[in-house]
């Protein structure tokens, strides 16, 4: 019996010794050698400075990118990335994570991944390991577990009275009854009390809802690039629910001929905007890592007010956009980017110059 061929071996061989078409409309651009760079969210930084002395001495950018984001994958007290990254609304952390590598234009990602501490790794086994670009659930438990990694609980305990917390106090239509111990900080916000865990009030119920996120891109000293994405996505989300981070184009994408990006914030605007994939287009353009981070950014304030005619809550009292997205943006020549639709905040930034530091983020609506 033969082998019926796959996706990847038929391709192969249908491509083999064939001429392509030249249906370029603009010569491909390269990257910049010997300059190797990063750029990613604020939580960036810690693993950013573990890793920068030996991506910059050479380091490949998918393996030092992956390194940066698996900082905070196993840092329990970053509340929005693996260990310690706040529950689904049944108190259960799932997971997602991607990443993206240049030179083969391939990626990976595994979505609503539960008890393992690095989903990052994942992806990248995803990647490498098999012909897709997306495996979820328990498929992707069963898939880490198969290459070894170990089963984890990542719900510590301060993330157990948080989500305990939320859910006492979602409803007063339920059998629930909220602990009571309440009392104000010294900024006057409300610290609310579980089982001797003091959590502030804002944090859990306020405008502020806990989505955070780390990216990281690189540009490698060889001239690679790769980016990845990895969150425990927005705290007390539905079961099943899947955000950007994953997601190609919108969490995060690279193009060898344009250069990289990646967000942080609000999942769902980063998916209807295509948001990464839209700036590395820009950049193929031509546009600065700048200018195309607040070109989108603003179609995002137009899509959400276009959102608010079924979802008022998408905007405030002046037409701005109510939530928060960030992107990071790396071009082909080391320029980078960090821009937030408003505030303030900041992002990190690795340079030849200056190694790792953070940086002011750029508002499209400053207050
Ligand atoms: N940006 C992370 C999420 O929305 O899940």
């Amino acid at each position: 019996m033969t082998t019926p061929p796959t996706r990847r071996t038929f391709l192969g061989a249908a491509l083999a010794g064939a001429s392509l078409p030249a249906v370029h409309t603009q010569e491909p651009r390269t990257a910049a050698k010997g300059r190797p760079t990063m750029v990613g969210s604020a939580n960036a930084l810690p693993g950013m400075l573990e890793q920068w002395e030996r991506f910059s001495g050479g380091g490949d950018p998918l393996d030092h990118a992956i390194e940066v984001v698996k900082f905070q994958e196993r840092n329990e007290k970053d509340s929005s990335v693996g260990l310690g990254g706040l529950p689904g609304e049944n108190g259960i952390v799932t997971l997602d994570a991607a990443v993206m590598h240049g030179p083969t234009h391939n990626s990976g990602a595994v979505a609503a991944i539960e008890n393992i501490l690095h989903p990052s790794e994942v992806a990248r086994l995803v990647m490498e390991r098999t012909d897709h670009c997306l495996i979820v659930g328990r498929g992707a438990y069963e898939f880490a577990r198969m290459h070894g990694h170990d089963h984890v609980e990542l719900l510590t305990e301060k993330a157990r009275k948080a989500w305990v917390a939320w859910r006492e106090r979602m409803s007063t239509d339920d059998d629930r009854l909220p602990a009571r111990k309440k009392k104000k900080d010294e900024r006057g916000g409300l610290i609310y009390e579980v089982d001797g865990e003091k959590l502030a009030l804002e944090e859990l119920f306020g405008p502020k809802r806990p989505t955070g996120t780390i990216h990281c891109s690189a540009l490698g000293a060889n001239g690679h690039v790769a980016c990845t994405t990895t969150t425990s996505g927005l705290s007390w989300k539905i079961p099943g629910r899947v955000g950007d981070s994953p997601i190609i184009g919108a969490g995060l994408y690279c193009d060898q001929e344009a250069g990289s990006a990646g967000a942080t914030g609000r999942g769902e605007s980063a998916i209807l905007s295509n948001g990464s994939f839209a700036i590395v287009e820009l950049l193929r353009k031509g546009a600065s890592p700048l200018d195309a981070g607040m070109e989108v950014l603003g179609r995002i304030a137009r899509q959400a007010r276009r959102g608010a005619k079924w979802q008022p809550a998408l905007v405030d009292d002046d037409g701005r956009p109510a939530f928060g997205v960030k992107f990071y943006i790396l071009g082909l020549d080391g320029q980078t980017a960090g821009v937030t639709l408003k505030g303030k905040g900041n992002y990190s930034v690795a340079t030849p110059e200056n190694g790792p530091e953070r940086k002011p983020l750029t508002a499209l609506f400053p207050k």
